[in-house]
């Protein structure tokens, strides 16, 4: 009785550990760029990544689903947004590294779900 105790317990809880860490992270994280894109980029970028505010319209971004977007490297993507370029703000004091990476994933998403 007392080794099937021991024996199964630390198999529970890693399978529970396992369990709960595959359910959590997946919704954070896609979550976690949406809700920062929405916080921190769409005022400027739009919800859908258009630049249609009024404050996109003013600076003459470019969609990003465009072509020339696009065609942007992951890396220099990355770097726009931790560094910033002309209006653009930088991000890399207020926004992790991996944060910068889910948010240049999330570019290419809010691009493939326009059309
Ligand atoms: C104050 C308005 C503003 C905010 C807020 C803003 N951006 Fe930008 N963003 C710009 C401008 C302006 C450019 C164009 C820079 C240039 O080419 O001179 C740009 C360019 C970009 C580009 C490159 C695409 C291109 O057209 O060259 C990416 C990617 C980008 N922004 C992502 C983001 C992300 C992600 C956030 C949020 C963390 C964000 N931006 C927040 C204004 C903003």
């Amino acid at each position: 009785m007392a080794s099937m105790k021991t024996g199964l317990r630390p198999a529970l809880l890693a399978a529970v550990a396992v369990t709960m860490m595959a359910l959590w992270n997946r919704p954070l994280v896609a979550q976690g760029a949406a809700g920062l894109y929405k916080a921190k980029c769409s005022a400027c970028h739009g919800a859908t990544g258009k630049g249609d505010t009024p404050m996109g319209k003013k600076m003459g971004l470019r969609d990003f689903a465009s072509p020339e977007v696009q065609k942007i490297s992951d890396g220099k993507l990355t770097a726009i947004i931790a560094d910033g370029k002309g209006k653009m703000p930088s991000y890399k004091k207020s926004l992790k590294p991996e944060q910068i990476e889910e948010l240049v994933r999330h570019v290419r998403l809010v691009a493939t779900k326009e059309k």
